[in-house]
């Protein structure tokens, strides 16, 4: 997890950016755009909506249901790869990265539902992978069937093993996913080969960003996808394709499966070549005449690291999952916004803030969890459900972009009994059932309060199935229900759009309670999340725009509860 070095402890002043702006070096294309303070709806293609009945979502089930995702209110869709891919992790293994998975559908739905949000006034962020590419692609399989030290390995990291007849991996380091981070060929003749390495899955080879050929060819898939209309890239990992490959051991044990903490402090994450790549990128985002956003998951160990990552020429924003990995905590979450923001105030530059993703376990279900969402999570309660919400409301306070995940609209909780032989996700192999994996986030949207997949397909059942109590939390019933979490939302997200200025880009903490968090954006605005076990009380020249949940008294903030407030305006204002 990401820690700030320097112990900055509050960020206590507030900066208006247009005074920034005239008082410093900042890069004026990057002050005030679309993307500022832009809410992004994360789109998980394969488990939005299935327009062609085959249990599969695909990109006409999304243009079918964009004016869900427009009158949500936000700004932006973020949308999981749609590449032709094998599939062996979501499509995150890609085969080839210039046409659509018929999983997903054709270049041609590809354009309809660019032009179709771009008319609602959404626009359309794709998911760039870069670290890697599957095992399918025809690069990696012209270089299985060419020889050690040819240009066609050069695009990869073969290595020879170490030990007698080179059976032992080139060196220790771990696979996230779990188990080894090399792998080993066969030569043509059928005798064992050099080892190619694999930071994910062994089915998605670490592409050599060292190699121009490489660098070509991206290039290309950039010009490909935004020529047609993409707006930005969300760059997949991209602090690993920055590699330190002196090979060194790390210190791993044979026997250590499954090492999720291994993202950010090591050889291979983050080093400094990155930053050529991205700048390259930049470039080429700046060939067009519109904006074209980059925002990059960038896990890295400290706030310096970070930083270097939103430098002028580089990337506009980075999408953090530290806020995901903390527990329902004050101080820690202080702690970590505080730390992410100073990345951001050093650079001038904006976080894309978020709680979800379709690789984190559901919020309500974390926030259920008296400690850390490990191992087997206890079932979901009402307070998990409050503290989701109350956590979306500071989340949606914080200066910069936001992203919500597919369904936590609608408080969708983890699905933790799919039946093991529908469960898809490498870790779950790769550790040897240990883990259970991502699959449980990833389950399809309910729509419908009834049919055979509460409206996700018309008649088909979904890829993965759907838990009974869904019925009651589906589009169609929340609307309904004018208390749901989905008008909750709805309601945020309105407001959100017209209380902040594009400019406010500080906040301060104010003092409070231990165990109250009280957020200021303005002299009128304030947010209050109340962690403590004990309710907090409004002073009476506040007023709640919005709460967590109805509040019991007009002045009352509820334990794990959370409120919008403004400054009451006077009867003769
Ligand atoms: C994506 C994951 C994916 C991994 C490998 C991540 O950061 O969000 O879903 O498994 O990259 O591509």
């Amino acid at each position: 997890m990401i820690v700030d070095e320097r112990e900055h402890g509050q960020i206590l002043e507030s900066i208006h950016l247009p005074t920034l702006l005239a008082s410093s070096d900042v890069d004026t294309e990057t002050s005030l755009r679309w993307w500022h303070k832009a809410v992004l709806y994360e789109v998980f293609l394969r488990s939005f909506a299935d327009a062609n009945d085959d249990g599969e979502g695909d990109i006409a089930g999304l243009v079918s249901r964009l004016p869900y995702i427009k009158d949500l209110g936000v700004d932006a869709v973020w949308i999981s790869p749609w590449y032709v891919s094998p599939m062996r992790d979501g499509g995150y293994d890609v085969k080839n990265f210039l046409d659509v998975d018929p999983l997903f559908g054709t270049l041609e739905d590809v354009q309809n539902l660019i032009d179709a949000s771009h008319e609602l006034g959404l626009r359309v962020v794709l998911d760039l992978v870069s670290n890697h590419c599957s095992s399918q692609h025809p690069w990696f399989q012209s270089a299985l069937a060419s020889p050690e030290g040819s240009k066609e390995r050069e695009w990869f990291y073969f290595k020879d093993g170490r030990g007698e007849g080179g059976n032992e991996p080139p060196n220790d380091w771990k696979s996230i996913f779990g188990g080894p981070a090399w792998t080993r060929t066969q030569n043509p003749d059928g005798t064992p080969g050099q080892w190619y390495f694999n930071l994910f899955d062994s089915s998605q080879p670490d592409l050599n960003w060292k190699n121009e050929e490489v660098l070509k060819h991206f290039d290309e898939i950039l010009r490909f996808w935004f020529d047609r209309g993409v707006d930005g890239f969300r760059l997949d990992a991209v602090s690993a394709i920055g590699k330190d490959d002196d090979y060194r051991d790390m210190g791993f044990a044979p026997d250590d499966l499954y090492r999720p903490d291994i993202w950010g402090p090591v050889p291979f994450f983050d080093a400094d070549g990155v930053h050529d790549v991205l700048r390259r990128w930049r470039r080429v985002a700046r060939e067009y005449p519109t904006e074209k956003f980059l925002v990059g998951e960038v896990v890295v160990r400290d706030v310096d690291r970070l930083a270097r990552y939103l430098r002028r020429d580089e990337l506009q924003s980075t999408l953090s999952f530290d806020l995901c990995k903390i527990v329902w905590d004050a101080n820690a979450f202080r702690q970590m916004i505080n730390t992410l923001q100073s990345a951001c105030f050093e650079r001038r530059s904006w976080m894309t803030w978020t709680l979800s993703s379709h690789d984190e376990k559901r919020t309500v279900s974390r926030y259920s969890q008296d400690g850390p969402a490990e191992g087997v999570l206890a079932d979901v309660t009402q307070t998990g459900r409050e503290r989701a919400r109350s956590g979306y409301l500071l989340a949606l306070t914080l200066p910069g972009s936001a992203c919500i995940f597919q369904g936590e609209e609608l408080g969708l909780w983890e699905v933790t009994d799919i039946p093991e032989d529908k469960l898809q996700d490498p870790i779950y192999f790769r550790t040897g059932k240990q883990e259970l994996g991502r699959d449980g986030c990833r389950v399809p949207l309910p729509w419908e309060k009834e049919g055979t997949s509460l409206g996700f397909s018309s008649s088909h059942e979904a890829w993965l199935p759907q838990p009974r109590g869904w019925a009651d939390v589906s589009v169609a019933t929340q609307l309904d229900d004018t208390s749901s979490t989905l008008r909750f939302f709805r309601s945020v997200l309105a407001l959100r759009s017209t209380i902040f200025n594009d400019d406010e880009w500080a906040f301060t903490w104010d003092p409070s309670p231990t165990g109250v968090l009280v957020l200021r954006r303005g002299p009128d605005f304030r947010c209050v999340v109340n962690f403590s076990g004990e309710p907090f009380q409004i002073g009476p020249d506040e007023e709640a725009l919005v709460s967590s949940s109805p509040l019991t008294h007009e002045l009352v903030i509820d334990v794990n509860n959370a409120a919008w407030l403004r400054a009451r305006r006077s009867a003769t204002n």
